[in-house]
């Protein structure tokens, strides 16, 4: 691994997930065509978020990131962005509020287009056909030539990541995201929802505090803080080709970053020591994910650690367990262990969504919204028992009201799914569930505070 790195470095291991383009020179043409393209981030935001991270790692924020299992071209449009922000926004504010400690927000958006499957072929009442790889790829429709990986779907990939990123910012710098406006977030909320009217009141002492402020003479206008939010976006990084054109130099440092997005990240399927994306990864300066899954052994986590943080750079790393809530007390006890006694730095976060996928009786693909929570619930109380900070959450959700995942205060039930079963890819929270999950969360956090005050912790068995 000591060999000189390069953008195309990657090229020379061998790489899993890689779409059969039937023409080599038309996918040539597009990576050069987007290389010459504007970049979608800049390095300084990517080492904001890094140092944002770092604050994380030790133990004084907490990491919400969540979006889309995919992107689809199809349901792209400034309605569906505004939501998810929205949504977002509305989780961190419960969880900045009742939790007290700052929230990084981080979207799975404005580039995650790219699915890895567990098989390169999909059969349909005895029709096999190559799988659907995401929109940058291939179509989802089920027919031969909709199958075949096109390149020219990067082309369109990223001017969507660049339009969606342009309204994000916009959202996020331009008046959308003020704290004052805590209220104006409920409309087009589901109002007899028992989160609404728990969110209601928690929008309400928000604003109890903003006046107590002004009345103190505290002239609230003249602080962006509360205006303005810093949002980021981040993606899984599967297609390197593409990953390889959006890699530039930044002229104030020299070095290397991804520019498709503020935070990238390595899949469980994708993550092999030797192989190409692991070669990609840890020549880019950005802060990176590494997916972790119940297959991975501690020895070998630090063997990628060494790999891809050499020099122990706090938010350079955050480390998404997906274990299943079966699972997790099994394998995340040991890989905190192994990663203090090497004196590790990273990120702790926990992706409730991926270990908990079922097939519903009505033959749908979802998840029960109690062991998504069960999952979270473990890794506080993993984390609590080793002294761990617990530092953030991975979610796939929705600012739609969509039928996905069983259960969640509205208890959507098997038959329910077919009403508003939506999603191209996998079952995500919905806007309720989401902000459900934001409150349970939030117990759960100030629980590790009220855990650290005492001066003997009491240690949190599962
Ligand atoms: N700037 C602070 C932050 O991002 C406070 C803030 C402003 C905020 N608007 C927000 C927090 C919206 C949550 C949601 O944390
Ligand atoms: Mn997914």
């Amino acid at each position: 691994m000591s060999e000189r790195w390069t953008p195309e470095s990657w090229r020379s291991k061998p790489v899993l997930q890689v779409p059969d383009y039937p023409d080599a020179k038309a996918l040539a043409d597009v990576e050069a065509q987007l290389a010459t393209f504007p970049p979608l981030v800049f390095a300084g935001e990517a080492r904001n978020l890094k140092k944002a991270l770092g604050r994380v790692a030790a133990g004084e924020a907490f990491l919400l990131q969540g979006g889309d299992c995919a992107e689809s071209f199809a349901e792209h449009g400034a309605n569906n962005i505004r939501d998810f922000f929205r949504v977002l926004l509305q989780m961190a504010v419960v969880l900045t509020y009742a939790g007290a400690v700052p929230v990084v927000k981080v979207g799975r958006i404005a580039g995650q287009f790219a699915k890895p499957r567990s098989s390169p072929t999909e059969k349909v009442g005895g029709v096999e056909l190559p799988s659907y790889r995401g929109d940058i790829v291939n179509d989802i429709a089920f027919t031969k030539e909709a199958r075949v990986p096109d390149p020219q779907r990067q082309l369109m990939a990223y001017r969507q990541s660049a339009a969606t990123l342009n309204l994000l910012r916009a959202f996020a710098t331009g008046g959308y995201a003020n704290l004052g406006s805590v209220h104006e977030w409920m409309l087009g909320f589901l109002k007899d929802s028992p989160q609404s009217r728990r969110y209601k009141e928690l929008a309400d002492r928000i604003s109890d505090a903003l006046n107590f402020m002004r009345a103190c003479g505290l002239d609230l206008e003249s602080h962006p803080e509360l205006r303005a939010t810093d949002f980021y976006t981040s993606h899984e990084a599967l297609l390197l080709g593409y990953e390889q054109a959006m890699t530039r130099i930044d002229s104030t440092t020299g070095d290397w970053y991804a520019t498709s997005g503020h935070m990238i990240w390595i899949g469980d399927r994708t993550r092999q020591l030797d192989h190409g994306h692991i070669e990609y990864f840890r020549g880019i300066k950005n802060p990176i994910g590494l997916k972790c899954g119940p297959s991975l052994k501690p020895d070998e986590l630090l063997k990628l650690i060494d790999v891809l943080n050499p020099d122990n750079e706090p938010g350079r790393l955050t480390l998404i367990g997906r274990f299943g809530s079966d699972k997790v007390g099994e394998h995340l006890p040991n890989m905190i262990r192994a990663v203090k006694r090497e004196g590790r730095v990273v990120v702790w976060s926990c992706d409730p969504m991926h270990g908990n996928t079922i097939t519903s009786t009505s033959g749908y693909k979802t998840r029960p919204f109690d062991r998504i929570l069960s999952e979270v619930k473990s890794f506080f109380a993993i984390h609590a028992a080793e002294g761990t900070h617990a530092g953030g959450v991975h979610l796939e959700m929705t600012g739609q009201d969509v039928t996905e995942c069983l259960g969640g205060a509205r208890a959507i039930t098997d038959e329910d799914l077919n009403d508003r079963y939506h999603t191209v890819c996998d079952p995500r929270l919905n806007a309720e569930q989401s902000i459900d999950m934001a409150f349970l969360v939030a117990e759960l956090l100030k629980q590790e505070r009220a855990g650290k005050a005492r001066p003997m912790p009491v240690a949190a068995g599962l």
